[in-house]
């Protein structure tokens, strides 16, 4: 996230070697203290989620839970971890921006509300673009609900045009969109959700990630772990309840 301070390196005889290991540990205390007030800044941002929309904050954890799973799978690197889930957790927080009757609304929305729900993912830009350091979570939350095949929105993206984590989650949100429960119907199964991600893949999704997605899942839900991968939220009763 963000450009990362670089190192001195040291030489062997250097004798400001103290001095140098010194710069290093400040450098390194100045990163972490940077970090610790992104995520309050971060946790705050969705307790307002939380409080608005209590559905769409456990949505928002489970996806980058389910989001993790798969980098995990892929063998992602640290830095790229971070950044997916944090780019997950924020998808939607453009949802604070669309009108309750909206939002909650138990039957489809008509031709009306539904452009209104589409503005959510710029609204998520908008909120996040000129956090320091969420340059690239703003876009990959921008473009969540672009499709592989372009007929997405909101600026019909196509295939890698799309940044891979926006590819990314909306897979992980298509499938939890599937599998969770609302007030007014009850989740449907894995095999629901694998099954719909199959059935459009090259169309709406990625074909390559929905394939190793199904396999991290699979794996996933095979050997039972209630291990997460998230780092940054430790609240996860709401992830466990909703
Ligand atoms: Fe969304």
């Amino acid at each position: 996230m963000g450009k990362k301070l670089k190192k001195i390196h040291q030489i062997d005889e250097n004798p400001n070697n103290l001095v140098i290991s010194q710069v290093n540990q400040a450098l390194e205390r100045v990163q972490e203290e940077a970090r610790h007030v992104y995520e309050m800044a971060a946790r705050s941002i969705l307790k307002a989620l939380d409080l608005k929309d209590n559905y769409t904050y456990g949505h928002s954890l489970r996806v980058a839970q389910y989001c993790l799973i798969l980098a995990h799978h892929l063998g992602m690197e640290k830095d790229d971890l971070y950044e997916l889930e944090l780019s997950a957790l924020f998808h939607d927080i453009g949802k604070i921006g669309i009108p309750d009757n909206i939002l909650s609304k138990p039957d489809r929305l008509n031709a009306e509300e539904f452009e209104i729900m589409k503005t959510h993912p710029e609204l998520s830009y908008e909120i996040l673009k000129d956090f320091k350091g969420f340059e690239k979570i703003s876009l990959n939350a921008r473009h969540h609900h672009e499709r592989y095949d372009g007929q997405g929105y909101p600026h019909g993206l196509k295939a890698e045009q799309i940044p891979t984590f926006s590819r990314i989650i909306l897979i992980a949100d298509t499938y939890d969109a599937i599998t969770s429960s609302r007030v007014y119907r009850k989740g449907l199964s894995n095999q629901v959700a694998f099954d719909e991600l199959e059935e459009f893949a090259g169309t709406q999704f990625d074909p390559f990630l929905v394939k190793q997605f199904i396999k991290a899942m699979g794996q996933h839900i095979s050997k039972d772990q209630d291990k997460t991968y998230i780092t940054l939220i430790t609240d996860l009763e709401k992830l466990k309840a909703a």
